[in-house]
């Protein structure tokens, strides 16, 4: 009897009466007193400490120890998925932005690929490695593939290669660009000795909803920092033993983080891209966030028009080296006199509205894609951000200048935009004698604030002699002003 109803009370209360049974009551009291001074010394000290931490994090422009420089490309590692197949076609992919003197990778095969596509000593392309054998993991997604297993292994497999000084494991596929600059000084805003999981989730809902709005899409990219991926490379084995059942390597990789207790950190710039079509509202609409990645380009048009996919990425290119921050960024800008509104999608377009149009309506992606499902009622599909039309009809269109050439002094750089003369309007309009518009920018050199808290640029159009060119002035905003027809 006595037993029972001691073991219905609460648990402080079980927790007192057990050890009263072995101590006296009074040195009972005494222990207490005891412990609860020292309770109250740790809490004291453990508060000073944690404000003194926090009193350092203001003062310091980067969140890492005083003596370590900002994260830069020395300090990503790169580990690439890929397959014999696939490589000897989408290496030209990495072979854009790869750059050998500045960057740590392999690509990981499952095989050695036909030797044309490594022999060739003039392309620059990460070392290849060939992955370890994984036929021992279970892997029961009914048409799914294998290869998820192995692509998870990368990341302990990047991991044994004892790269000196790695800040941030980052992984990707054979077809995900990258745009190296930006994704460095994007992880430089995270403290690399804490555990971070960075990436982004598929512009698609259905798709986040069958996976995880929480987990990174692997295509899209995702970094780990250097503590947390040796941690998740000891224990990516006995995970692959639990989730036999998931469909790809990301889905493994977010759920034996998830069993670490570490969520993703949501970052804007990654793009997985589970859209087809035409890319052109996307990229004339990137978020306030420098641009980190493109992904299934095989699966949407060429991004300029009269190109291949490559030679459209490599004149891309050409603009990214020079201003890799600035690149997508959009700026808007009004013309008074002629009623117009012009959007600058920076390296990549330039839009000439007739009429006045709203920044919030400017800043939505107009819907020029199809969903990625194609079997999904183009009408039924959802997307995670918010959109407007694009008519099908030009003349209610934008007229689109597209990136031609691009020049750089010591601090202003110029980019040419023509007239897209395919796709635009036989109607008479205020732009259509328009054929060229230039637009002078500085370098955009983010710094940790700007990072942080950043804010977008303002744009003036200037005088021209010729009715043919428009001549635009990106620069930062003044501290009031704001973007709309004055
Ligand atoms: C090597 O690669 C370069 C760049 O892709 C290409 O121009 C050249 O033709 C290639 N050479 C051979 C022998 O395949
Ligand atoms: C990395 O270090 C471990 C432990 O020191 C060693 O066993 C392993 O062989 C090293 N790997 C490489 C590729 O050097
Ligand atoms: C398309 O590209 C070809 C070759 O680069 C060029 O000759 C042609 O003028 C271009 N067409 C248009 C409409 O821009
Ligand atoms: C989608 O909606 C538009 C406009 O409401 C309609 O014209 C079109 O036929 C619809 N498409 C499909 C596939 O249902
Ligand atoms: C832009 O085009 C004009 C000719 O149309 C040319 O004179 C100028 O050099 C070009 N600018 C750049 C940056 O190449
Ligand atoms: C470039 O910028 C620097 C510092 O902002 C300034 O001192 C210099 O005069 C500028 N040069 C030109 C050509 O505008």
């Amino acid at each position: 009897m006595h037993r029972v109803r001691r073991n219905q009370g609460t648990m402080n209360r079980r927790l007192l009466k057990i050890p009263g049974e072995i101590l006296t009551s009074s040195r009972l009291k005494d222990l207490l007193l005891i412990f609860s001074s020292l309770c109250i010394l740790y809490l004291v000290v453990s508060h000073y400490r944690i404000s003194t931490l926090l009193q350092i994090r203001h003062t310091q422009p980067y969140p890492s120890s005083s003596s370590s420089p900002p994260t830069s490309l020395s300090h990503l590692a790169f580990a690439i998925a890929s397959s014999s197949k696939s490589w000897p076609n989408r290496r030209h992919y990495v072979r854009l932005w790869w750059k050998p003197q500045l960057m740590r990778g392999y690509v990981f095969l499952d095989r050695k690929p036909p030797d044309s596509a490594t022999t060739n000593t003039t392309e620059s392309l990460p070392p290849v490695l060939i992955s370890e054998d994984t036929s021992r993991f279970p892997y029961t997604y009914k048409g799914g593939l294998r290869s998820a297993i192995r692509v998870s292994r990368i990341v302990s497999e990047i991991v044994a290669r004892n790269l000196s000084d790695v800040r941030w494991f980052v992984f990707g596929d054979d077809d995900t660009v990258f745009f190296p600059e930006n994704l460095a000084k994007t992880l430089s805003k995270y403290d690399h000795n804490r555990w971070y999981y960075v990436g982004s989730s598929s512009e698609s809902f259905e798709q986040n909803s069958r996976f995880s709005f929480e987990m990174a899409f692997g295509g899209g990219g995702f970094a780990i920092s250097y503590p947390l991926a040796r941690v998740l490379a000891r224990v990516m084995d006995s995970c692959l033993m639990r989730y036999s059942h998931l469909y790809g390597s990301d889905s493994r990789i977010f759920s034996c983080l998830a069993e670490l207790g570490v969520g993703l950190t949501h970052e804007s710039g990654f793009h997985q891209v589970d859209i087809r079509g035409n890319l052109f509202g996307l990229l004339s609409a990137h978020p306030l966030a420098p641009i980190i990645s493109l992904h299934h380009l095989d699966s949407v048009d060429p991004i300029f028009p009269n190109r291949s996919q490559i030679q459209a990425l490599e004149h891309l290119f050409n603009v990214v080296n020079v201003d890799p921050a600035r690149i997508l960024q959009q700026t808007v800008c009004y013309d008074q006199s002629n009623s117009q509104t012009v959007s600058v999608s920076w390296g990549y377009a330039v839009q000439v509205f007739e009429g006045i149009q709203l920044l919030p309506d400017l800043i939505l992606m107009q819907r020029t894609f199809m969903p990625w499902r194609r079997s999904l009622n183009v009408n039924l599909s959802h997307f995670m951000f918010n959109m407007r039309v694009f008519p099908k009809d030009p003349c209610k269109r934008p007229s689109i200048f597209f990136l031609g050439n691009v020049l750089t002094n010591t601090n202003v750089t110029q980019s040419n935009y023509s007239k897209d003369t395919i796709r635009s309007c036989l109607k008479k309009s205020a732009s259509q004698n328009l054929e060229q518009i230039k637009v002078f920018s500085p370098k955009l050199e983010l710094d940790y604030g700007q990072l942080q808290a950043p804010r977008r640029h303002c744009c003036d159009i200037l005088p021209s002699s010729s009715e043919k060119v428009m001549k635009i002035r990106i620069r930062q905003c003044l501290d009031e002003e704001i973007i709309s027809m004055h």
